[in-house]
């Protein structure tokens, strides 16, 4: 299985989701391959924002390695499921999908959770610590429905 994480900037929410899904692969031995993007420019090249990694490092994961960039349409087939943090997301990937079975990959991460009702990871970037907290743990309730969703029976 091949995921990808998308949000506005990669540096909040999605490099927390790449971070979380990989350790959660790699405890389960799995070959998945994992990475994230952001549907916007502004940060292309940096690391993750300093909250984002103080909150993936409070839960034993080091995030510090990756580096912001930006979504590529190329994306589409080199992924086999492409998770959208928001609506606003997940609307910009729809547009950028020009072949149905390239849409027929996206998803709203929290859809796994709650199927059909439209849930969103809030996006933390304007707020405090507390954000980051809760963001961290939705996805980590996510991640586990994912790998229950999409892995080995
Ligand atoms: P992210 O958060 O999409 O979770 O990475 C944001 C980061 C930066 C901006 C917006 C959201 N920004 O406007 O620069």
């Amino acid at each position: 299985m091949r995921v990808l994480m998308v949000c506005l900037g990669n540096i909040c929410r999605s490099p927390l989701a790449e971070g979380i899904l990989k350790h959660k692969v790699y405890q389960r031995g799995l070959q998945w391959q994992v990475d994230s993007a952001g549907t916007g420019a502004w940060h292309v090249g940096e690391q993750p924002d300093p909250r984002s990694i103080d909150v993936a490092q409070r839960f034993g994961i080091d995030i510090t390695d990756q580096r912001a960039r930006q979504f590529d349409p190329q994306d589409f087939e080199r992924f086999d499921l492409i998770l959208a943090m928001d609506r606003q997301i997940l609307r910009q990937l729809q547009q950028m999908a020009t072949h149905p079975e390239h849409r027929r990959k996206i998803r709203l991460l929290l859809d796994v959770v709650h199927p059909g009702q439209g849930q969103e990871v809030p996006d933390p970037y304007y707020g405090g610590s507390e954000g980051f907290e809760k963001v961290f743990r939705l996805i980590d309730t996510a991640c586990d429905r994912l790998l229950a969703e999409y892995g080995p029976q």
